[in-house]
């Protein structure tokens, strides 16, 4: 049953994310896997906590973890990301989280993020909807870009690759309210699903860090595609937007746009929805 499996996630998360609270604040001893890409021994615990768990839970099933890679192979692969936001972690700033997803095909069944700073667990069952600490959430009714607060992220080779982001995050921090950059694609995701931003971006993302948030924001009512419209977040390389879907074709449109037509304005702000006044109330 894959209720039991949500469940059994779900405490998994809970557990991983009780062994990183308890290392947060600690003086953590990171290394770097590449220039910008860092690891603690905390992520490497919280993986161990969880890949020998589902191990145990279900030897039928393959495994992909961030930092041990695949493992054993099955119908069912569990996707994990024991740590997303291990720069912030490991600076002391309370931003990261734990990920796990459940997948067919590419396709997630089933998908958990758990926030252990705020004690928030995100979860979803594909066609079952989303909770928030058991509460329902969903997307925001933000209708227009303009009045939309986003979140992007930075690929680690972002010192080397002019293909880098930049571009696009100077285009839309003009075009909309705002955009934020938190360090945890999961935790993006998953506040994108609970209606607090309205749309994300990201370019060459893992599948651990987005197969659980992915299916947050579809099951909240969101809209997620790969960055040019295509429907394989899985297909190399990566690229995800996910939004309320109200802004979906604008922030398609924006991100079509190569640096060439960086000053060139998208379809006047608020032309997808209604001129309003103010700021829609955020959906719970
Ligand atoms: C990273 C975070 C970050 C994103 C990076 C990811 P990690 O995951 O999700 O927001 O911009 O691309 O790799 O390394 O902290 O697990
Ligand atoms: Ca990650
Ligand atoms: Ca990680």
């Amino acid at each position: 049953m894959i209720t039991d499996r949500l469940d059994f996630a779900a405490e998994l998360a809970r557990q991983a994310g009780d062994l990183l609270r308890q290392a947060y604040g600690q003086t953590i001893q990171a290394e770097h896997k590449g220039e910008v890409d860092l690891v603690t021994e905390h992520d490497l615990r919280a993986e161990r906590l969880l890949t020998q768990a589902l191990r145990e839970a279900y030897p039928g099933d393959g495994i992909l973890a961030e930092e041990g890679g695949q493992s054993g192979s099955g119908d069912l692969t569990w996707v994990v990301d024991p740590l997303d936001g291990t720069t912030n972690f490991a600076h002391g700033v309370p931003l990261f989280c734990v990920s796990i997803a459940c997948l067919r095909d590419h396709k997630p069944l089933l998908g958990v993020v758990y926030d252990p700073l705020r004690d928030e667990l995100f979860a979803a069952i594909a066609g079952g909807g989303v909770v928030m600490n058991d509460r329902p959430v969903r997307v925001s009714t933000t209708p227009s870009l303009d009045q939309s607060l986003l979140v992007t992220g930075f690929p680690y080779d972002i010192r080397t690759n002019p293909d880098n982001n930049l571009d696009h995050y100077a285009r839309f921090a003009v075009l909309s309210l705002g955009v934020r950059r938190l360090g945890s694609a999961a935790l993006d995701l998953a506040y994108v699903a609970c209606g607090r931003f309205d749309g994300f971006w990201e370019f060459r993302l893992s599948p651990w860090d987005f197969a659980a948030g992915m299916l947050l924001v579809r099951e909240a009512g969101g809209t997620v595609t790969r960055a040019d419209g295509g429907p394989d977040l899985f297909a190399e390389p990566t690229s995800i937007l996910a939004t309320n879907g109200r802004i979906h074709a604008v922030m398609l449109e924006g991100l079509r746009k190569g640096d060439s037509a960086r000053q060139a304005p998208l379809s006047a702000p608020g032309a997808e929805g209604p001129a309003r006044e103010g700021r829609a109330p955020r959906a719970r």
